[in-house]
C-alpha cells in the first residue's frame, strides 16, 4: 500500500484541512463529472496478485491500442459514495459491498482483482487526497468511480497480461432532480440468462444507450428493461433496480444474473423489512408493476427515486409521489444513516 495521502507533503497541500473548498456551487451541482486533484493507480501481471499502488495527479491515462479494455470490454466499475457529516467527519457507505461486487466481477472476466482490504485502503486514500472536494455537510457527495480493466495487449481474444485499478473521485449531486417516467423497452433488453447482467462490466452499459437515447427523445427520463426470455417481467432501469409497492408489499426482482446486486438495492430490502413491509425478491411482472400503488428506483448515483409514471405500449400509469409514500420514508432512512443524521445501527458506515 502507498502511505496515506495524510503523510504526503503533495496531499497536505490539497487537503481541507484548513477549512477551504474549491470554487464550487453546491446547491447547482448534479451529476456531472468535476475533476478532483488525485486518481489512485495500482497495476499488475496476469498470474499475479496486486501489491502497490499509488496516488497521482488526476489526468488522462495511457493505455495499449490493444488493450483488453478497447478491444474486447474487459473491464468492470464501481460507484460508491463519500459523505460529509454535521463534524467534519467523512463516511463511505459500504465500500467492502463494491470491492466483492468488483472480485464477483473480476472471476467472471478473468481478471486478478485487489483484495478487500486494498480495495477500501485506495477508496479511503483517494478521498483524503481529495478531501477539498468532499462537499459540506448535506449539499452532496463525492462519487468514487473504481475501474478495473485489461490494460495489456492481446491482439488474439484471451485475457490481457496486464490489469489496472483505477479510482477517480468527483463531487455530485442528484442523479434525477425529480420523479422518472419510465417507459417499457419494446425491442431490445439488457440481459440475458448466464450473460453478464449481475456483474458491473463497462460492457453492460452502452448497449443501454440506443433505448435510452429513444426514450429521452419521447420525453422520457429513463427506459425501462423486460426479462429476455419471456418478455412479461420487469428487469431493471438503464442505470437502477426497480420496486414495486403494493399495500404492505414491496417487490424486486431477483438477483439470479440478469439483475445487477445493488448495494442501495441490498440496503433498502433490509431497511424495509425493518420497518416492518413484506419484502419479496421474486419475479415481478409488468402488469402487476402496472397495478401498483408505488414505484421507485435505487442506485449509488440515482439513491432512492420515486417513479412518477411507466408507459407500456402506449398506456401511462400514474403512481403517487407525494406524501407519505413509502419511496420517502425509506429514502429519509437511508440518507439519515449515509450522512450521519440517523444512528448507523447496522454498521454501514466507514470512517475515512
Ligand atoms: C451507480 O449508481 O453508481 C452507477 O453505476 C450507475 C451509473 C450508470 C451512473
Amino acid at each position: 500500500m502507498a502511505p496515506s495521502p495524510k503523510s504526503t507533503p503533495e496531499a497536505n497541500a490539497n487537503s481541507n484541512n484548513d477549512g477551504k473548498y474549491p470554487d464550487v456551487n453546491w446547491e447547482e451541482m448534479g451529476f456531472s463529472l468535476t475533476p478532483t486533484d488525485y486518481m489512485y493507480v495500482m497495476k499488475c501481471s496476469i498470474g499475479e496478485k496486486f501489491s502497490q499502488g499509488s496516488l497521482i495527479p488526476y489526468g488522462n491515462i495511457e493505455l495499449s491500442p490493444c488493450s483488453g479494455i478497447l478491444n474486447y470490454g474487459q473491464g468492470l466499475f464501481e460507484g460508491l459514495k463519500a459523505y460529509r457529516k454535521e463534524d467534519g467527519r467523512i463516511l463511505l457507505f459500504r465500500p467492502e459491498q463494491n470491492a466483492l461486487r468488483m472480485k464477483a466481477g473480476a472471476e467472471r472476466l478473468c481478471m486478478p482483482s485487489p483484495s478487500i482490504e486494498q480495495f477500501v485502503g485506495a477508496v479511503k486514500q483517494t478521498v483524503l487526497a481529495n478531501e477539498r472536494w468532499v462537499p459540506p455537510f448535506e449539499k452532496g457527495s463525492m462519487y468514487l468511480r473504481p475501474l478495473l480493466m485489461g490494460s495489456g495487449p492481446s491482439l488474439g481474444l484471451g485475457p490481457a497480461p496486464e490489469y489496472t485499478f483505477l479510482i477517480y473521485a468527483s463531487p455530485v449531486g442528484s442523479y434525477h432532480k425529480r420523479s422518472l417516467n419510465l417507459v417499457v423497452e419494446e425491442k431490445q433488453h439488457r440481459a440475458s440468462s448466464g450473460g453478464t447482467g449481475g456483474i458491473k462490466t463497462v460492457a453492460n452499459y452502452s448497449p443501454v444507450l440506443n433505448a435510452l437515447s429513444r426514450a429521452k427523445a419521447q420525453g422520457f427520463s429513463e427506459v425501462l428493461f423486460l426479462d429476455a426470455a419471456t418478455g412479461k417481467y420487469i428487469d431493471e432501469a438503464s442505470a437502477c433496480n426497480i420496486f414495486s409497492v403494493k399495500g404492505n408489499s414491496i417487490s424486486t426482482p431477483p438477483t439470479h444474473g440478469t439483475i445487477l446486486p445493488g448495494i442501495t438495492r441490498k440496503s433498502i430490502i433490509e431497511i424495509a423489512g425493518t420497518l416492518g413491509y413484506q419484502v419479496e425478491e421474486r419475479p415481478v411482472a409488468i402488469d402487476e408493476l402496472l397495478d401498483a400503488d408505488e414505484a421507485f428506483c435505487t442506485g449509488t448515483a440515482v439513491v432512492v427515486t420515486s417513479i412518477g409514471s411507466v408507459t407500456h405500449q402506449g398506456r401511462r400509469i400514474d403512481y403517487k409521489t407525494q406524501a407519505d409514500t413509502v419511496c420517502q420514508k425509506l429514502h429519509e432512512i437511508l440518507t439519515g444513516i449515509q450522512m450521519g443524521r440517523l444512528a448507523d445501527t447496522k454498521g454501514w458506515m466507514v470512517e475515512v
